[in-house]
Parts: C-alpha cells; structure tokens; sequence
C-alpha cells in the first residue's frame, strides 16, 4: 500500500493493494473522472507534485514517465511510499 495525498483538496487516503488510486480517492469524497480505466485514454491524467509514480499505463511517453510529474490514476501506482497530487 501507498498514500496519496490530495494537495488541494488537504485530503490524503491510503491504496490498499486490491484498489486503484481512483477508488481510494472516491472514499475520500474525490471523484476522478475516468473513461476506459486501462491507462489507454488519457481522461484521469492527474500533477504529480511529490513522489515516484510506477507507470503501468500506455499513455504516456517514454520521455513523460521519466519526468515523473503525471500519472494516470485509473491504473498506476506508486513506488515511493507516498504520493502528492495536485486535486
Ligand atoms: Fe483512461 Fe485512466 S481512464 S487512462
């Protein structure tokens, strides 16, 4: 599991092993919209502000993932313990 913090909205949420970052945001009242929920569409793009996102969607460039500065939250996780968004 990991944490994510929610920057603007001064909310934070623990992902369980078993539930996409979405779904954890959801339980703190934070509705991402999402659309194909596969990492294909790009719809649920979310500011990393702090943190290393692990990449598992096919959206984002090569160049992108390296920046570490976005993240697809309908499927990507993280590989810091925690992770600071910009909602
Ligand atoms: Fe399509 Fe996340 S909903 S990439």
């Amino acid at each position: 599991s990991f944490e994510v913090v929610a920057a603007a909205s001064g909310k934070a949420v623990t992902v369980a092993g078993d539930e996409s970052i979405v779904q954890a945001l959801v339980r703190i009242g934070i509705d991402i919209p999402v659309s194909c929920e596969q990492g294909v569409c790009g719809t649920c793009l979310c500011t990393v502000l702090e943190g290393e996102p692990e990449h598992r969607d096919v959206y984002l460039t090569d160049e992108e993932r390296a920046d570490n500065d976005q993240i697809l939250v309908c499927c990507s996780r993280a590989r810091s313990a925690r992770l600071v968004l910009d909602i």
